[in-house]
């Protein structure tokens, strides 16, 4: 199994109608071809990461590059895995747009700013450890849907 996370800035500001939009979508799409994982959105970017078998994420991530709501692709990292971490997930659209000040604080203390909302990383084990942190907080709207 493989796992790519890749990087975008979206075309404009991110709000739960664009996000919806493409978690519905995906919801249906992944499952059809057994691929998982997780997509968060800050005010201007975008963070996702798909898994699942070679063919079934190459021909979702090349879709999604084709996707005229993002640009500025930049892949963190396209790995071999043995285990799935978003099992179950669809795909998981999580709104940091929409984090309590609190939260939004602490976040952009631990991995910066960036056109006013938390900075998405561009390294692996920082993508990883942000996504396992947002998991770890409970209560976040986002998490209603
Ligand atoms: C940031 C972003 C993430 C996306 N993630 C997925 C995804 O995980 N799965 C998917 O099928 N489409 C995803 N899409 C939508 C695809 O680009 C494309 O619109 C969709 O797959 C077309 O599906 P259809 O051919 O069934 O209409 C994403 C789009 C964007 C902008």
């Amino acid at each position: 199994m493989y796992r790519v996370i890749y990087k975008s800035r979206s075309a404009q500001p991110l709000n739960w109608d664009i996000v919806h939009d493409i978690t519905d979508k995906s919801q249906s799409n992944n499952g059809t071809c057994g691929v998982t994982g997780v997509l968060l959105a800050s005010r201007s970017h975008f963070l996702q990461a798909l898994e699942g078998n070679f063919e079934s994420v190459n021909n979702v991530f090349r879709r999604i590059a084709k996707d005229e709501r993002h640009c500025d692709l930049s892949i963190i990292s396209f790995s071999v895995i043995d285990a799935r971490l978003f099992g179950g997930w669809g795909m998981r659209g999580i709104g940091a747009f929409d984090f309590n000040k609190t939260i939004e604080s602490e976040l952009k203390n631990k991995y910066g700013e960036e056109e006013k909302g938390i900075r998405f990383p561009l390294e692996e084990w920082q993508a990883l450890a942000m996504i396992n942190d947002i998991k770890m907080i409970r209560g976040l709207p986002s998490w209603k849907k």
